[in-house]
């Protein structure tokens, strides 16, 4: 070996933090070859010391205080696997970095809110700061827009980002099922969390898309700035009625940088079902980007689990090992632009509605003549199971309109005799 052996702490042995290190045990002289050093836990911090994980930790010094372990003298790289946006995450990873040392984390709340805080204390203190396993779980998304497009001048990156909500879409759609009963399915199977409001609520995916936007426009992470609407309100019938309209429901993150400025943006959408976005179904996620030389690029895989994001977690080790780490945000702190950001009310689409109304006359002539004044035409109707004055569902798909128009329609649609519900929009993304 030409190097010294490069002595990893390891901060949290959970789900990843044990991932990681069965993952370096088991591959240890194959991580050796391709680092040109041996890499090697040295120490290990976690809550309960007692608790059985699963994988050899004898060898490993014990840390009861992560921060502790951070400021080791017997450390030289730290691994953040704790989780959450400040707290006991945040402090290890600013002692680490404070000290020079390099820090590896998939930490995506900790780096949406505070990326750009820590990006700049890992560059004064020439420390890497690295976060692959943040997005997009075992997927390189993050070295692909750093690494492999950093010749294009990329405008656009989306994806499915999160694996619970695109589960619990694929699994609605298989079983024609409600959201509620399939989420109930979805946490005895460990693919949601008892508090799931993180990944439905679209925050998690909002987190993931606000790295993915600095990575891509260089600009300084935002995550104030991302749109976020989960799928708490998608329904069995929208998923159908989507498949009728040639469609498949999917949660999508979407950076678009237009003349104005940058659309951040989660929520659930119609993606055609000739579109590659269709077929990634169940836990898996998918990102996409498009760049001015390379044309769209996609890459898929699996956005969470130990597996997939101990595989990440180790890419961004081994980059460190080789002293190949590149800047965080994959140019200098100084030289990331801060981007107008464009409000979701001037976002220009088309959009599927479902209203749920008394069949009467006159009815669709109302809900038509709102839909004009606001200058929305319309593409596509539906509607299903007609009986003079009992509910029934109409389905409206639209042609390119501004949100704030089809906002302002909806708003007058619900307060209609004959609405029975609030409207249900549905954003068409023609990808
Ligand atoms: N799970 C995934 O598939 C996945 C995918 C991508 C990214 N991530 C990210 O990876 C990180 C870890 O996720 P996880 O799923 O592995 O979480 P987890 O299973 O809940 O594990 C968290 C670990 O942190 C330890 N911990 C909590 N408070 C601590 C403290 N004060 N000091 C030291 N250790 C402490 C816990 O100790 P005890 O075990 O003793 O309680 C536990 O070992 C999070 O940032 C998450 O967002 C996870």
């Amino acid at each position: 070996m030409s190097q010294s052996t490069l002595r990893l702490g390891i901060a949290g042995l959970g789900t990843v933090g044990v991932g990681v290190v069965k993952l370096l045990q088991q591959h240890a002289s194959l991580i050796a070859l391709r680092s040109g050093r041996e890499v090697v836990p040295t120490a290990v911090s976690a809550r309960d010391r007692k608790r059985e994980r699963g994988v050899p930790l004898e060898s490993y010094r014990w840390f009861d205080s992560a921060a502790a372990m951070a400021e080791s003298d017997e450390v030289d790289l730290v691994v953040e696997l704790i989780g959450g946006e400040g707290g006991v995450a945040k402090d290890v990873v600013e002692r680490a970095l404070a000290a020079g040392k390099p820090v590896v984390t998939a930490n995506k709340a900790l780096i949406a809110h505070h990326g750009t805080a820590l990006a700049t204390l890992a560059e004064a203190n020439a420390a890497a700061l690295a976060f692959e396993a943040a997005v997009a779980g075992g997927i390189p998304a993050l070295k692909t827009l750093r690494e492999g497009l950093s010749g294009n001048a990329i405008d656009r990156v989306h994806g499915i980002l999160n694996g619970t909500c695109n589960y619990i879409l694929s699994t609605m759609r298989e079983t024609h099922r409600e959201f509620a009963d399939v989420l109930a399915d979805a946490q005895d199977l460990g693919y949601a969390e008892a508090d799931p409001s993180f990944d439905i609520d679209g925050v998690d995916a909002a987190h993931k898309l606000a790295i993915l936007t600095s990575l891509a426009f260089g600009c300084e992470i935002d995550f104030d700035a991302v749109y976020a609407e989960g799928i708490r309100n998608v329904s069995a019938s929208d998923i159908v009625y989507a498949e009728e309209l040639g469609y498949r429901v999917k949660l999508l993150g979407i950076a678009q940088r237009n003349d104005g400025g940058v659309e951040q943006r989660v929520h659930p959408c119609l993606v055609p079902l000739s579109s590659p976005l269709a077929q990634v179904e169940g836990v898996f996620n998918a990102v996409l980007a498009h760049g001015d030389f390379v044309d769209t690029i996609m890459i898929e895989g699996r956005g969470a689990g130990a597996g997939p994001t101990a595989s990440a977690v180790v890419a961004d080790v081994l980059d460190i090992a080789r002293g190949a780490a590149a800047p965080a945000f994959g140019m200098p702190q100084a030289r990331l632009r801060s981007l107008p950001t464009l409000p979701m009310s001037r976002h220009e689409g088309c959009y599927y509605i479902r209203l749920q109304v008394v069949d009467r006359p006159g009815v669709m002539a109302d809900v038509t003549a709102i839909l004009r004044d606001e200058a929305i035409s319309l593409e596509a109707m539906l509607q299903r199971g007609r009986a003079p004055g009992e509910p029934v569902a109409v389905v409206l798909t639209t042609h390119e309109t501004r949100e704030d128009s089809m906002q302002r329609a909806l708003e007058q649609i619900a307060h209609l005799d004959a609405s029975l519900e609030p409207p249900r929009l549905i954003r068409i993304e023609p990808i």
